[in-house]
């Protein structure tokens, strides 16, 4: 089938990514509406004023990604405002939606620069900066359909263990393994449901990976053991940089084997991250990737079951070289006046010291088969630590699904694991800001998502809080962090305790309907989080909406993202069930024909819509995710007649991955009803 939807271009002598899982014969001659030169790629491409363009994953601004330039490059940066052209995760694919319908993937290592109506209001550029690159050309009738080509030709989307789909809680500095015994007690006293607890950096002996610090989590083992009998697992954070210390194993293996990255003379490459200076495994190297990989198996041992890479766009603080010419520059200028212009390009030199071109252009890699400059290959580096963990997960402990999710990616590194959105702040557009990239994440394979809830970055107040909780329900990936030095955002420390319990706990009642509608959107390629233009085609409101989404295959949901609010404007895309739930189990119903609302959204309650003959399932929610009790599944929805719902569980483990068990229900109605008849087929 993907032969004749997908045509692909090579030209000169890419690098090999592994993004494709499928090997697609090249094609010969352009489709008419791309041009190529020859030296470098640009793809040239006229929009109609109607041209809507989806796609690039993780990146700022709307759904709809008209009207910017972007650049695909995992780059280390917190401050995700609107003038930034990337982001921690680099996603090349761009869907086009206008009077012709078709998707471009360029894959291409290095930085892409996706020009989409920035410079000229109607054109698309794309361009690379050398001549070796690979493109597809991804057709389909529809959005809907170039997005499941696309997803077809680069693999399935890995599968997140079932009590991931629990709420999760992180902050950087929980110092002690007191701090994450208080957190556990703080939510399970206060009847606050949670499936898990993450360990930041501070976990580690001096921030060395696979140590635990014996001062701070005495007796690791028994502790893991304690909590897990809380129901609780504990999710450790791991770093691409390996500390240079003597005596410390990992880094005197590393460095033996020559599993790190080198310089320009043959040296391990040396830079400073949270530990000081550290090296950086080398994971484009096979060997060096298989020996980290089995890292894991210290704290697997532990008992740990779930992982997050961090720090591997590779983030780089300063690098020795860099950091002597920045202290140069500072001590010419010293006692002088120093003229505004020198001041700034001074200023500049400081700032620049992290994550400089200048390092990573000295960095190297050695594939086995040759030399490669870390410039040539810098998005994939974060993939390749990422699949490392995953495929050694399947030798440690091929009888657990381990949850593994990464800040930096590339498109294919979905098939191993998830990602998280990166350090975002707590901002009020930045509620809006995870809504859009879930749509546009999903194109490209990563359903196991989400946001730092309440945000990352910055200090929170309560009415953010629950705002953001409110879409967080939805998140497959549910996880409030936040960084150090912030206010703590744990849910029981606010004042109105009532409204977060029942919100966490609603989620816990959707559960069934969010895992089910994840692994439907797995199996099928689909996006589980859908723009309403993808739906409701030919409306020329729904194609406007940036603020809503379609969630599985029943619900839209539409969160209010802005302070003081009452509520917001909806737009109803067809005559659909509105459910505005205070929790679980108290709510009201009203139905909505299709057009544009007020909808009062006080601060406590949650508004899902439910679509015409569709049904949300919910359960009796619980403390945690084993405690689900599938026996209290009741339906609710606005059905004449019948509608069929497949319900899919994790029934156990194989090679690592989830064992899916389905359940076909049939749901009888005669309009609205939020207990409606239904039996197993
Ligand atoms: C990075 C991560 C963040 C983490 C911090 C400390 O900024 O993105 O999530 O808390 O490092 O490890």
């Amino acid at each position: 089938m993907t032969d004749k939807k997908i045509f692909k271009y090579i030209y000169g002598k890419p690098f090999e990514t592994d993004a494709a899982a499928e090997n697609i014969t090249a094609s010969e001659g352009l489709p008419p509406f791309v041009s190529v030169s020859e030296d470098f790629l640009h793809i040239a491409y006229d929009m109609t004023s109607n041209d809507k363009i989806y796609g690039l994953g993780e990146a700022v601004r709307g759904i709809n990604k008209r009207g910017w330039i972007y650049e695909t490059y995992c780059s280390d940066d917190p401050m995700h405002t609107e003038t930034k052209r990337s982001l921690y995760g680099a996603h090349p694919f761009i869907v086009i939606d206008g009077k012709e319908v078709f998707g471009i993937f360029v894959d291409y290592p290095d930085r892409v620069i996706f020009d989409i109506g920035y410079t000229s209001v109607n054109k698309i550029n794309i361009t690379v900066g050398s001549p070796d690159y690979v493109f597809y050309i991804i057709k389909g009738e529809t959005p809907m359909d170039v997005v499941k080509n696309f997803r077809k030709l680069i693999g399935k989307s890995y599968i997140a263990p079932f009590w991931s789909f629990g709420f999760q809680q992180s902050r950087w500095s929980y110092y002690t393994s007191d701090d994450v015994k208080n957190v556990i007690n703080g939510y399970r006293d206060n009847d606050f449901s949670i499936d898990a607890v993450y360990l930041d950096i501070d976990y580690m002996e001096a921030f060395k990976d696979f140590t635990v610090s014996e001062e701070r989590f005495p007796d690791f083992v028994e502790f893991v053991k304690l909590v897990r009998e809380k129901n609780i697992h504990l999710v450790p954070i791991i770093d691409a940089g390996v500390k240079i210390e003597d005596g410390y194993d990992v880094y005197e293996e590393g460095r033996d084997n020559d599993y790190f990255c080198k310089d320009e003379s043959g040296n391990d490459f040396i830079a400073a991250v949270w530990p000081g200076k550290v090296c950086f495994p080398d994971f484009l190297n096979p060997k060096a990737a298989d020996w980290f990989g089995m890292k894991y198996k210290t704290l697997i041992d532990c008992g740990i079951d779930g992982f997050w890479n961090d720090m591997n766009e590779p983030a780089i603080f300063y690098s020795e070289k860099g950091l002597e010419e920045a202290i140069d520059k500072v001590l010419e200028y010293k006692g002088k006046n120093i003229g505004i212009y020198d001041f700034f390009g001074l200023k500049d030199t400081v700032l620049g010291l992290s994550n400089s071109f200048k390092d990573y252009s000295s960095m190297y890699h050695n594939t086995g088969s040759g030399i490669v400059c870390h410039n040539k290959v810098h998005n994939i580096y974060g993939y390749n630590m990422t699949r490392s963990a995953s495929d050694a997960f399947k030798k440690i402990s091929p009888e657990k699904n381990i949850l593994m999710f990464s800040r930096a990616s590339y498109i294919g590194m979905h098939r191993y694991s998830g990602i998280w959105m990166g350090d975002n702040q707590s901002w009020w557009s930045h509620i809006k800001l995870n809504l859009q990239m879930l749509p546009s994440l999903n194109m490209c394979g990563f359903l196991y998502t989400g946001a730092d809830m309440v945000g990352f970055g910055d200090n929170c107040t309560e009415e953010l809080a629950l705002r953001w909780l409110a879409l967080g329900i939805f998140n497959p990936l549910m996880r409030n962090h936040s960084a150090l030095g912030t206010r703590d955002q744990e849910f029981y420390r606010f004042e109105n305790r009532n409204a977060f319990r029942n919100l966490l706990k609603l989620r816990y009642a959707l559960v069934p309907y969010l895992y089910s509608e994840y692994i439907k959107s797995i199996e099928k390629d689909e996006m589980m989080f859908r723009p309403l233009a993808f739906d409701y085609r030919g409306d020329r409101f729904a194609e406007a909406v940036e603020d809503q989404l379609i969630v599985g295959e029943s619900i839209m949901i539409a969160p209010v993202y802005e302070s003081n609010s009452i509520g917001r404007m909806v737009y109803v895309p067809e005559d659909m069930l509105g459910v505005s739930f205070r929790s679980e189990r108290d709510y009201t119903i009203k139905s909505y024909r299709k057009g544009h609302y007020f909808i009062e959204i006080p601060i406590d309650e949650v508004v899902i819509f439910i679509k015409k003959n569709k049904v949300l399932p919910l359960v009796d929610s619980a403390d945690c995710t084993a405690h689900l009790d599938y026996s209290t599944l009741r339906f609710i929805g606005d059905i004449e007649g019948k509608c069929n719902y497949t319900m899919c569980r994790e029934s156990g483990v194989s090679d690592g991955r989830s064992i899916i068990a389905k359940e076909n229900y049939e749901v009888v109605g005669t309009g609205h009803c939020d207990d409606l008849s239904f039996g197993k087929e």
